[in-house]
């Protein structure tokens, strides 16, 4: 395989103050998908299946798997100190803690900072973007052994970006800021949903919604989760291409049929949740009321048109991809 081109990083005065603007889509998606919890669903990526059987049982294993395998990914012991960008609810810290680490989580989402907080977990409510431009973090440069990017990735490019050409950039420097976060020798781990192909998707083509393209057609799908989720997939090779220079590729892992058997249990619990369980709706009713417009189109999305699921169903045309990348020195 050619050696992938280097991408320039972005020339931005490490003096200079800064408040990214976090997707608004990316922001209502969290206070939408807060409704999940009360469905029983507090873990919003791939699990990491031992068989096809995806009963809860299996699914809870299943989460709990890929949390052991991503601390194992960066080397995550007693001693250890990590970062999780877009921690959720908390699972990966929770699991580091038990290692007897270190744990810190970032989020977007204040919902997740709030119930986070709440259970005693050290997280912060930050873009990672903004972390080296703001003073309650200067001193994370090279404090962590390990940072876990899972399923965070997918929204730090959004299709706007993606047509201007920006995508290599944006990704280039989220590698520049984890070497910055990593000591010497340290380790990154992300997942993150690829699309299948190059070109596979003309992110002009998703920015004015679903309405524009035939219901079930792929532009469809992917136009309706940029709508509710607010995000756009990386390219094969592109993560690589980016991270040139800065982090070496060093495992790779296929994961799109666990998050098929994952995204399966997810909307037959939010279905069954909200159908048959009352103890799920007053927080879906106050979703609602808050932002009426935002989860009217998110449960359309997952429920209605299945536009996640459609995404790992066969032929899907997403890849979920694991890798572990390593700090080049
Ligand atoms: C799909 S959820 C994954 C959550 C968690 N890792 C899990 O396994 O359940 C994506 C997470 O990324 C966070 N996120 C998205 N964009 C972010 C950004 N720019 N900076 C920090 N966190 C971000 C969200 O707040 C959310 O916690």
């Amino acid at each position: 395989m050619a050696a992938p081109a280097a991408v320039a990083p972005l020339r931005v005065a490490p003096s200079a103050a800064r408040r990214s603007t976090t997707a608004p889509a990316v922001r209502r998606c969290y206070d939408v998908l807060d409704l999940c919890r009360g469905c029983g669903i507090t873990d919003f990526t791939d699990g990491k299946y031992a068989d096809d059987r995806n009963d809860r049982q299996a699914y809870l294993a299943a989460q709990r798997r890929q949390a052991e395998y991503l601390l194992d990914q960066v080397d995550c012991r007693a001693d250890s100190r990590v970062l999780d960008v877009g921690c959720g609810y908390g699972r990966i810290l929770r699991a580091a803690a038990e290692r007897g680490a270190r744990a810190t989580g970032i989020t977007i989402a204040p919902p997740q900072l709030a119930a986070g907080r709440a259970a005693g977990l050290d997280v912060h409510l930050v873009n990672y973007r903004d972390l080296f431009f703001d003073v309650r973090f200067t001193s994370w440069q090279h404090a962590f052994t390990g940072v876990i990017a899972n399923g965070s990735l997918e929204h730090f490019v959004q299709c706007e970006d993606a047509a201007l050409g920006l995508a290599d950039h944006v990704y280039a420097e989220f590698f520049d800021i984890c070497r910055r976060l990593l000591r010497p020798g340290g380790r990154l781990a992300t997942t993150a949903i690829h699309a299948r192909r190059i070109g596979q998707v003309n992110p002009a083509d998703l920015t004015a919604g679903p309405g524009r393209w035939p219901r079930g057609t792929l532009n469809y799908h992917a136009a309706n989760l940029h709508r509710s989720f607010g995000g756009w997939f990386p390219e094969p090779g592109q993560l690589e291409r980016c991270a040139a220079g800065r982090f070496e590729l060093i495992a790779a892992e296929d994961g799109t049929h666990d998050y098929y058997l994952t995204s399966e249990f997810w909307m037959r619990q939010i279905k069954r949740s909200l159908a048959l369980n009352p103890r799920s709706w007053p927080l879906a009713i106050r979703t609602f009321a808050r932002r009426p417009v935002a989860t009217w189109h998110m449960l359309r999305c997952l429920l209605w048109d299945e536009s996640w699921n459609y995404q790992f169903r066969d032929p899907p045309p997403a890849q979920l991809w694991r890798h572990t990348w390593a700090v080049v020195s």
